[in-house]
This record gives structure tokens, sequence and C-alpha cells, in this order.
């Protein structure tokens, strides 16, 4: 699918079929985090992929999320990552590549829904065994879609574009 046509097609999607997702599928998932850009390549990330469902439900708070077959815990080291000017740029680094795998599973038919809030992340770290130098920055849960959400509004472009001045 041409890279627009898969990014005009992504939704959020917060329900989630049982079936497994495949393993040749997820591979390309997590191929595609794998070839992101991130400060100085220094890849700071950890991707951990949970398909054991009581591990699902003890990491997060809400009962859609942990039914998604696979949650993938984005975590990075901040401290392998820079910055400039005061700005961290291990979310940046985080954020790139885990909208790579948002991407890459659409273009399969599969469904995600980026979770910055529904965790708590010192219970993520103690059920994974997560170093106390790393974040926990979001999950990903991955699944076939069961809803078919249409299109979210968006701010029209003039009021976030603009051109040779803010
Ligand atoms: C950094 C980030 C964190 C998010 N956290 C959550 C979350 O905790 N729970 C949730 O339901 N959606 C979460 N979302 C999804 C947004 O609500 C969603 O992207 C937005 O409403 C636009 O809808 P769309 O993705 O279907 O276009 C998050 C998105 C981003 C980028």
């Amino acid at each position: 699918m041409p890279l627009m046509d898969t990014i005009r097609a992504r939704r959020s999607i917060r329900s989630y079929k049982p079936d497994p997702v495949p393993q040749e599928k997820l591979d390309i998932i997590l191929e595609a985090a794998h070839l992101a850009p991130s400060w100085k390549n220094q890849q700071c990330w950890r991707f951990i992929v949970i398909k054991d469902e009581a591990k699902r439900r003890a990491i997060t708070t809400r009962d859609w999320t942990a039914d998604a077959p696979v949650i993938v815990v984005g975590c990075a080291h901040p401290a392998l990552s820079g910055g400039n000017a005061g700005q961290s740029y291990y979310m940046l680094d985080m954020g790139i590549a885990m909208e790579h795998m948002v991407l890459a599973a659409a273009e399969q038919g599969l469904g995600t829904c980026w979770i910055g809030g529904q965790f708590d992340e010192a219970t993520v770290k103690a059920e994974l065994g997560v170093p106390d130098d790393a974040r926990v920055v979001a999950l990903l849960p991955i699944g076939y879609p069961a809803e078919a959400p249409g299109p979210k509004d968006r701010k029209p472009m003039d009021e976030f574009v603009s051109h040779e001045k803010w």
C-alpha cells in the first residue's frame, strides 16, 4: 500500500479481536522500529513484546488494551540519547520508532493505539524487570481491529502551517 494511503487509513483502535498476530507480520513491525532514525544512531530503545495474557492484564489499567493479543512495551535508556537546548531527544527517538511500528501494522491490516497514559510505570517496571535507569515511554497494543472508527477531526491546515514566518 502506498505510504500516504496507509497514513490516511490508520486509526487508533480501542477494540481488538482475539485472533493472534502472525509472527511474520510482527517481525515486519519490529523491523520497522529497527530501521527508525535516532539521535546519533544510538537506538536508545528496548521493545518488550508481550503475548502472555496475564502479563498483558498486569501492565495496563484498561481491559481493552490487554485484549489485544500483543502489546509492545516501548522503553528507553535516556542516557543513550542526547538533547539540545534543554530538550531531551529520547522521547523523540521513541516517538519515531513507535510510529514506524504503528504504520507498519496499519499497512498489514493490524490495529494499534498509542498508550501514553493507561499504565503505571512502576508496575510495568516491576512486572517486566525494566532496569532503574530505563523509562517506560508507551505501550502499543497490536491486533486485528474489532471496530472501524472514522477519522478524528483535525485542525484546519492553516491553523498550524505557516510560511516564511510563525
Ligand atoms: C503520545 C500519545 C499518547 C497517547 N495515549 C493514549 C492513551 O493513553 N489512551 C488512548 O486511548 N489513546 C491514546 N493516544 C491516542 C490518541 O488519543 C489518538 O491518536 C488521537 O485521538 C487521534 O486519533 P487517531 O489516532 O484515531 O487519528 C495517544 C496518542 C499519542 C500520540
